[in-house]
């Protein structure tokens, strides 16, 4: 009955996980959410008032495709301010959050069996979305500070893949940034072997630490396509997120964007304008980086102290996640059933690789959990894991 794409199309693994996150006295540090503490719903239910109350007849009609002119200019100024990078309203597209970006940039480029290059591991979503054009998935291990440059090197001129896809801060999942060399290292072969890469910003703008690093656009020009997103910075429910793109890719994206849902909604998009205008969105995000780097400095005092000292991990300088790993020969997936047990989640490593891989690393959130309850999250997980490698039992 259903269609040949679907066959290779799993369920997303963390929807899973987020059922067991339900039961009473659970400290989940499964789900990649931020923390709606930070929501500002006052300012929203401001703003959408004054949208409909200034512009309601407006505001509920059908829309363009492409979005709303002047978010569009919001979405390019803000570039210039942050990154010192030029792109005209005209290269960016509004879309249903990024994730629309991906699936759109999916249907738009990949034939079955093309080649795209990937981040192992990378983010669920992307995998899920670009599955459903049937690519050849080409991995490259990513390392504290970005790809592996010689595996890369190697990969681009043997497959000389059409599309690259990487998040560069902050990454979903291993809270890894790349430095300023790799990106220039990776600009350079692109430019060299031609292709296109998507990088995929929905982390940059929750920096902790340090000055935000040029995106890949900046060395790559017409061939570097940006997403990005609302959802991290204001608030998910919205479902606005971003292509920045060259125009000719743009009228393509639009296209297909129009099949796909005409248009995002118009009504969000005149909302987070207006609340865009009338409150400062730095001071906004000041009071979440604040909150997420002292959740974070939490999670890693406690992993210092209670995780065992042959397990690893990664120590992000923003964003929402901690990737840490068992010692190699360990299932951090089998280890998971044990932690359920003792009422804390994660998100084991596996699901984040293409083919396979990841079976001893795990992905622990940040963002949506109190200091409190990082620090008894921590505790019992530290302690499951002691348990667990005491055991001497190799899993896979
Ligand atoms: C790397 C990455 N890209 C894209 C998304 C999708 O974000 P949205 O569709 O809410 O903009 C997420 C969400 O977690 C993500 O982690």
């Amino acid at each position: 009955m259903f269609a040949k794409r679907m066959t290779n199309i799993q369920e997303s693994f963390i929807r899973e996980i987020l059922k067991v996150t339900q039961q009473p006295d659970m400290i989940s540090f499964a789900g990649g959410l931020p923390n709606p503490k930070f929501f500002p719903v006052e300012a929203i239910s401001i703003a959408s008032d004054k949208v409909l109350q200034e512009h309601g007849y407006e505001a509920l009609q059908y829309s363009t495709t492409d979005g709303y002119r002047p978010l569009r200019e919001y979405i390019a100024q803000r570039y210039a301010d942050r990154y010192d990078l030029t792109v005209s309203a005209d290269e960016i597209l509004i879309t249903n959050g990024s994730q629309q970006g991906l699936d759109l940039l999916g249907k738009l480029f990949l034939n079955p069996a093309d080649k795209l290059l990937l981040e192992q591991p990378s983010y669920l979503g992307a995998i899920q979305a670009f599955s459903f054009y049937e690519p050849q998935f080409i991995a490259i291990p990513l390392l504290e500070d970005g790809l592996n440059i010689e595996v890369l090197t190697q990969a681009v001129k043997q497959h000389q893949p059409k599309l690259s896809y990487i998040i560069p801060n902050f990454q979903n999942p291993t809270g890894a940034t790349y430095s300023l060399e790799k990106r220039q290292q990776i600009a350079d072969l692109l430019i060299q072997h031609g292709g296109l890469l998507i990088e995929d910003n929905p982390y940059g703008e929750l920096i902790f630490e340090g000055e935000p690093l040029s995106p890949l656009r900046t060395y790559l020009g017409e061939q570097g396509i940006m997403l990005g997103t609302f959802s991290k910075i204001i608030a998910p429910s919205f479902r606005l997120g971003w292509v920045c793109a060259n125009r000719k890719i743009i009228a393509k994206l639009t296209i297909a964007k129009q099949a796909a849902d005409l248009h995002t909604n118009y009504l969000a998009q005149r909302i987070i304008y207006q609340y865009l205008q009338d409150n400062n969105l730095d001071a906004h995000l000041a009071v979440i980086k604040e909150a997420y780097q002292h959740q974070r400095d939490v999670m890693l005092g406690m992993i210092k102290q209670h995780f065992p000292a042959e397990v690893s991990y990664i120590k992000p300088t923003g964003g929402m996640f901690i990737w840490a790993a068992l010692p190699s020969g360990y299932s951090a997936q089998a280890m998971l059933q044990q932690a359920i047990q003792e009422n804390v989640v994660f998100v084991p490593g596996h699901p984040f690789f293409v083919p396979d891989g990841g079976e001893n690393c795990m992905r622990l959130s940040f963002s949506n959990t109190s200091p409190a309850d990082v620090e008894t999250g921590i505790q019992r997980l530290g302690a499951v894991m002691t348990r667990f490698l005491q055991d001497d039992v190799v899993y896979f």
